[in-house]
């Protein structure tokens, strides 16, 4: 039974209060209002603008490409959507690192451009100043370890991390920087379970797994992805719930046919 289902606004306390009271806590990325709108009416707690959109809606190889300014759009939109779930924000590659200054100035953009409630950053002691100066302004902050796709060209591939001892020992390190930081909550990517699993139990901020098995916090998963809108992407910890693809092409098919065919618009479809 849930605590939280009838919840007006899912707030970073909510996370907080259902960790503590065992809930999980779903989450699903979201880049434009329509999209936001249907994820939050089925009450998805969270919603992230991910910058995954410079893969999914922009078409691009990484997440580097995507600027502010993109995201902001993106953002935006998403939050004319919602009426209850946390949005969170992506902050782009080139936006916050080595500069907390920056990071600053960037999360503001954010906060004041677009309405929504939290921002996430990747990586851990490399990006403690930009992280505290954003808390010191009141902006809440998800962090996000493991396999962080904005350091893509430093890992040099996709696969699992932190499956060595020395790279699991700094994760666990940052994992604490981050909640002794003040971070809300942090998203483990692609990380083994067991690693994931103690790391939920040691850290008392909730803990967001994608690939990081069912022994955290809460999921999150790409939409396009669940959804089977995008096809070449199958990594193990995907469960695809749709075959959106498949029922989009037939629709439109259908649509090609009926026109050719002068079967659409029929009498009852015109003026
Ligand atoms: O950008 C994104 O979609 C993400 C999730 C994979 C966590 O960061």
């Amino acid at each position: 039974m849930s605590h939280y289902k009838n919840v007006r606004r899912v707030t970073t306390r909510v996370l907080q209060g259902m960790k503590n009271k065992h809930e999980k806590i779903a989450m699903l990325t979201a880049y434009d209002y329509s999209m936001a709108r249907l994820l939050d009416t089925a009450k998805i707690d969270v919603l992230l603008v991910g910058d995954s959109a410079s893969n999914v809606m922009a078409g691009y190889e990484s997440t580097l490409p995507i600027t502010l300014d993109h995201m902001i759009y993106h953002a935006a939109s998403v939050v004319r959507g919602v009426n209850r779930a946390l949005v969170v924000v992506d902050l782009p590659f080139g936006t916050y690192q080595g500069n907390s200054k920056l990071a600053l100035k960037s999360a503001i953009r954010i906060m004041k451009e677009t309405g929504a409630a939290a921002i996430k950053i990747e990586g851990g002691a490399e990006v403690e100043e930009s992280i505290r100066r954003i808390l010191s302004a009141g902006i809440p902050v998800m962090g996000h370890l493991g396999l962080t796709p904005q350091s893509i060209h430093k890992f040099g591939t996709y696969v699992v991390r932190a499956t060595d001892e020395e790279e699991a020992e700094k994760l666990i390190e940052d994992a604490h920087i981050l909640e002794e930081l003040g971070c809300f909550a942090i998203v483990l990517e692609k990380i083994p379970a067991r690693l994931a699993c103690q790391l939920s139990k040691e850290i008392k901020i909730p803990i967001i797994g994608i690939g990081a098995g069912g022994d955290v916090d809460g999921q999150v998963l790409v939409l396009h992805d669940m959804l089977g809108i995008t096809q070449e992407f199958s990594p193990r910890f995907l469960r695809r719930y749709h075959d959106l693809s498949a029922e989009i092409k037939d629709a439109v098919s259908r649509y090609i046919d009926d026109v050719k065919n002068l079967d659409f618009p029929n009498k009852n479809e015109q003026y």
